[in-house]
């Protein structure tokens, strides 16, 4: 079983002959990897995990429900929390830490004064519709890397807008972390795995997979074809219209460069021959606030 630390200092203490820094061992360090989730967790942290354990030699999971990143009226109160067997869970893929700080722990002054975050790419897509979301998961991300110091984390792709962020975040705060990208875990269906999933109907449930099947249809139609703007724009609406019909209330449907650049610029053609390019989706079905993305390779 993990051992589970609530406390920054007992985590820093338990961590600390890892580092390799004793004069009389000096080539005893152990790499250490980070997985920040908030808990209720599925086969996509479990995922997580064991391309951690491939990177490193010790892995530390966090459990945070973190009050920042959510909105006024949003599900921070309801949002899951199963700790015991979460724990048990992530007994079977060998995890050695879990970090399952309180509110006061993580955050002496609440809100916190300070930000990590700015501008650009956090107030796009799922930031524009959450707008402060970015700045909370900003600033619990990097304490997280400063209580850990990792020399390795792992994100998952299914929130592409999160890990490109996170990667702006390690570059331009200089954390000597390397970082790693997860493929989406999905449901044998095609829904992609996610701890809200559980706010749906039986008959939600059912129809939810469609996202995936419309996303991968638009990308067979943006690889196929060398499409003109207005072509492309057209494609897309009949996206979103196919999508709605279906029962679901779309937040955005865009698609942008992988570096989450616009594709509609001012260019006349749009050229799918250049760049790889990314498909982006945030609906709701019933309760449920489901994100989904799907690369286009673009040969
Ligand atoms: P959470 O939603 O619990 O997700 C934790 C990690 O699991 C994230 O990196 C997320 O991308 C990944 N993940 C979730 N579902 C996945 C799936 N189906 N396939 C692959 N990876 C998946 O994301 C957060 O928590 C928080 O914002 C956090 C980063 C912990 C900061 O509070």
């Amino acid at each position: 079983m993990p051992i589970i630390y609530q406390q920054i200092s007992e985590l820093r203490a338990a961590l600390q002959p890892y580092r390799g820094q004793r004069n009389d061992k000096p080539d005893s360090a152990q790499r250490i990897a980070l997985v920040p989730t908030m808990g209720n967790l599925h086969e996509g942290h479990l995922e997580l995990v064991s391309i951690a354990k491939q990177h490193a030699d010790i892995v530390v999971v966090s459990i945070f429900v973190n009050p920042t990143q959510f909105g006024e009226g949003e599900d921070f109160e309801s949002y899951p929390r199963t700790l015991d067997e979460d724990v048990a869970k992530l007994a079977t893929v060998g995890t050695d830490y879990v970090f399952a700080p309180s509110i006061a722990e993580m955050y002496p002054v609440m809100p916190p004064p300070t930000s990590v975050l700015a501008g650009g790419i956090t107030t796009q897509l799922c930031g524009q519709s959450r707008p402060g979301h970015f700045d909370g998961v900003g600033i619990v991300v990097s304490k997280l890397f400063n209580i850990v110091q990792p020399g390795v984390t792992v994100f998952g792709q299914k929130d592409y807008q999160q890990l490109a962020i996170i990667k702006q975040l390690v570059r331009d705060l200089s954390y000597p972390i390397e970082i790693v990208g997860a493929p989406i875990v999905r449901a044998a269906d095609g829904l992609a795995l996610s701890s809200r999933n559980q706010y749906l109907s039986a008959a939600e449930r059912e129809t939810a997979p469609v996202l995936h099947a419309e996303l991968q249809r638009l990308a067979q139609q943006l690889m196929s074809n060398k499409l003109s703007m207005p072509e492309f724009e057209a494609l897309l609406a009949e996206t979103s219209q196919r999508i709605s019909n279906a029962g679901f209330n779309i937040d955005y449907l865009e698609v942008k460069t992988d570096a989450l650049k616009s594709v509609i610029n001012d260019a006349e053609v749009f050229n799918v021959e250049n760049e790889n390019l990314i498909i982006l989706v945030a609906a709701w079905l019933g309760r449920a606030r489901l994100l989904d993305n799907q690369v286009v390779t673009v040969h």
